[in-house]
């Protein structure tokens, strides 16, 4: 299967972007990556793009926190450790179960297109934790970002401006042919990131995403999630 990635040298990567209609339309999560860390310099410029992101009052409540090297290393050991225990320190509450009609089957149909890209047979248990601690791993990204927000209210409107930045963040990857993955796996260990990385406790955390060199030859990275169509999602009125 080929993937439809932009190719740039990491060079010229800065300037050269795709198309707005081909970044959007060709951005997938990627679950699988090569061991070859992003430039500095190339992920300020995704910084740069996704600094854009629109907010509510433009408040930019996003405090961001880019972690590579020895330092993820180590973050990631202890979240395995953490998962192991069964230690979570989740700031958000996130029920699996309240996906209900069409939202539980779709949730149903990624995670079997999961399962079966790792390779994984259904009912084995043991396998879908090691393939689920892979989130823990960041898929083997030599770099993730965790986006820290602070608390206002029910935090409903900042998780919405926490969401643009991410996305921003996601579409400057595709569009330089990068790639990465958001993951709410990580927020289930907001407060061990926040004590590994010397974050305040008034700083919240909904997920991090994983990103760099997509690896073509990972397994994780053999699904295609598709989508509803719009008249499933979209109505006009006038
Ligand atoms: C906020 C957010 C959190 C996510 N968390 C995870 C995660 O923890 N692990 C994972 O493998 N995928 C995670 N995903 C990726 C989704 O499964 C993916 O976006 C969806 O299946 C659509 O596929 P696509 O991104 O390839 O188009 C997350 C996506 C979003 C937007």
């Amino acid at each position: 299967m080929t993937m439809q990635l932009a190719r740039f040298d990491t060079d010229t990567a800065k300037d050269e972007t795709l198309t707005f209609q081909q970044t959007a339309r060709t951005r997938r999560s990627f679950r699988g990556f090569l061991d070859k860390a992003v430039p500095d310099e190339l992920i300020r410029e995704v910084l740069k793009d996704a600094q854009c992101a629109p907010s509510n009052c433009n408040t930019q409540p996003w405090d961001v926190h880019i972690v590579r090297g020895q330092k993820l290393k180590e973050l990631s050991q202890r979240l395995h450790e953490k998962n192991d225990a069964g230690e979570f320190t989740s700031d958000f509450s996130f029920d699996m179960g309240a996906f209900y009609g069409p939202y539980g089957e779709r949730k149903n149909a990624q995670g079997k297109a999961y399962y079966e890209a790792m390779n994984v047979m259904r009912g084995d248990k043991e396998g879908r934790q090691r393939a689920a601690a892979l989130n823990l791993s960041f898929f083997n990204a030599p770099q993730a970002v965790f986006l820290f927000m602070p608390v206002f209210g029910d935090s409903v409107r900042t998780a919405g401006d926490i969401g643009m930045y991410g996305q921003t963040f996601l579409l400057s990857l595709a569009s330089r042919g990068l790639g990465g993955i958001p993951q709410t796996s990580l927020g289930f260990h907001a407060g061990t990131i926040r004590e590994a990385l010397g974050i305040s406790d008034d700083l919240k955390m909904l997920f991090g995403i994983s990103f760099g060199y997509p690896d073509e030859h990972a397994p994780g990275n053999r699904m295609h999630m598709d989508r509803v169509s719009l008249s499933d999602s979209v109505t006009f009125h006038s």
